[in-house]
């Protein structure tokens, strides 16, 4: 007997799940789950949310929005009631939740800083702003927000997640049902671009530290010789990403799981002013490299894209998806012009997760709310052909054609053919086509290239159209053979050929979405 279990007991300890884990691939980032690339088709819970007798509905909602992974918060107020006395239930019920729900998780840890404030930190620190510091304003006066500056609050808040961290490692380290972990949200300060308490002023008046200053590339001086204007928000985000960073790695001390941080973005903010329009010292697009230096324990500066026209959109996934970050979407917008964004996000800019905030509505019995349903399709849709997804990322094969106002056509380059995409009725006009765009804007298709002739072509409300490059010795092309279809675990099932009206004018995608295998030739 005793030598059975000692077997099913080294069984499953060779069984165990790997740790999940952002690797590189040349100039893009997977994010694997149980080893596999993952694709984080998520969703966040309202703030308030995290708790048990609201769970039902969220889980269920989640559901029906096909999200495969939910983010909620851990509140440092509600497992920490007194100093070193932690408590789990919250915990505990989400991820039993999630468990029973088929649903990955990621834990947001409101800590030090939710949103540029201290709201979450107990009472018994709010209480003591003589332990636990507050910074101070240009003018001397004490605002809502813990000081990065102090160790007693750093080591308050490093504690506590460190305790958080053990206790998850308990709990989940045999399913790994919790794959990443937020440290702190939307961390940096409101109301003032840094603190001016005496040991601040002290830090400020004295050099940028040497190993910053080294690693950015730049010459040794002053703060205010060192970064000029942003002097202020540099010290800020230094010290905030110094303090987040000794957080994140006293947690990963415990349970290693990846850890992101989130930024509340400067773009599109009134006169993009830190501490003012933005907490000042987030790991906003100017402050990348201030953050990358000094918080190595973090695996992903996760942009909150909130920004409501796609040039913005676009010019966020941009500045995030570098050679040392991965792109990853925490948080975003729940309506129909983000269900487009998302095409953005994965077809252009390797997107590896996507997340819109505050999904689940609390009325008794209530289902999703309809301003996710495109969304919801999405999710659909895409979910099942994830692992083709990450595949032609990785590959750099996959692109987004996207409708916007007054964008009706969009024209994409393959290695062997152009292809351009119409959105809605199209007719003859000087130069071509036009197309007049659909009722709802609603449509976007991301386009792969598996094969120099053979594609991909995923998406909704859209004609795809394909050409031999400019230049190319056989002018004409048609369709080999197009198949409709779905991914079963990976594996592409053929469901019927188009062929005829289906395909006489390109491939269509309808308005409740389609899966395509468009194989090619020129001649
Ligand atoms: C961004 C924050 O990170 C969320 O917790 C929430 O407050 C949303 N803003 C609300 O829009």
């Amino acid at each position: 007997m005793k030598v059975l279990s000692a077997l099913l007991c080294s069984a499953s300890l060779f069984a165990a799940k790997p740790l999940p884990e952002f690797v590189q691939r040349g100039q893009h980032y997977q994010f694997l789950v149980d080893g596999r690339p993952y694709l984080v088709l998520g969703a966040q819970v309202h703030n308030s949310s995290a708790w048990p007798g609201e769970l039902e509905a969220a889980w269920k909602q989640a559901r029906q929005l096909h999200a495969n992974t939910v983010e909620a918060p851990v509140y440092w107020e509600e497992i920490e009631p007194a100093p070193g006395r932690f408590r789990f239930t919250t915990v505990d019920a989400l991820v039993e939740g999630a468990r029973q729900h088929g649903l990955r998780l990621i834990l947001l840890w409101f800590g030090t800083w939710k949103n540029g404030v201290m709201d979450y930190a107990p009472a018994w620190i709010k209480q003591d702003p003589q332990k636990y510091p507050r910074m101070l304003d240009r003018a001397g006066r004490p605002v809502r927000v813990l000081s990065p500056h102090s160790e007693t609050n750093r080591n308050a808040d490093r504690d506590a997640l460190a305790a958080l961290m053990r206790h998850l490692k308990q709990i989940d380290s045999e399913d790994r049902t919790v794959i990443l972990v937020q440290v702190e949200n939307e961390p940096g300060s409101l109301f003032t671009v840094r603190d001016y308490s005496e040991e601040a002023n002290r830090l400020y008046g004295g050099p940028a530290p040497a190993t910053l200053v080294e690693k950015l590339g730049k010459r040794p001086g002053t703060w205010q010789e060192v970064f000029g204007v942003e002097a202020e928000e540099a010290f800020a985000a230094y010290y905030v990403a110094s303090y987040v960073n000794e957080v994140a790695a006293a947690g990963k001390r415990e349970y290693p799981l990846p850890m992101s941080v989130n930024v509340w973005l400067k773009e599109r903010k009134e006169y993009m002013r830190p501490g003012e329009n933005y907490p000042s010292g987030g790991a906003v697009t100017n402050m990348l490299d201030v953050w990358k230096a000094a918080a190595p324990a973090i695996d992903v500066l996760a942009p909150d894209i909130y920004v409501m026209d796609y040039v913005g959109y676009r010019e966020v996934c941009a500045a995030y998806r570098r050679p040392d970050n991965p792109l990853f979407i925490p948080e975003t917008g729940a309506g129909g012009q983000f269900a487009r964004y998302m095409f953005y996000a994965l077809g252009d800019y390797g997107a590896a997760g996507w997340a819109p905030f505050g999904f689940n509505s609390r009325r008794a019995g209530a289902d999703l709310d309809r301003r996710l349903e495109h969304v919801a399709a999405n999710y659909r849709l895409l979910g099942p052909a994830a692992q083709k997804i990450i595949e032609l990322q990785a590959a750099g094969a996959l692109k987004a054609a996207v409708e916007e106002e007054q964008l009706t056509n969009v024209l994409l380059e393959f290695d062997r053919y152009d292809s351009v995409t119409y959105f809605g009725a199209t007719r003859p006009s000087y130069g071509g086509w036009y197309a007049a765009g659909t009722e709802n804007r609603t449509g976007r298709a991301l386009i792969g290239q598996e094969t120099q002739d053979e594609f991909w072509v995923m998406g909704f409300d859209a004609r795809v159209t394909f050409r031999p490059k400019r230049g190319a010795k056989k002018e004409n092309v048609q369709f080999l053979e197009v198949e409709q279809g779905r991914f079963e675990d990976g594996r592409w099932i053929r469901e019927r050929l188009l062929n005829g009206d289906q395909t006489f004018f390109g491939v269509l995608l309808p308005p409740e979405g389609a899966v395509l295998r468009v194989k090619l030739m020129s001649y």
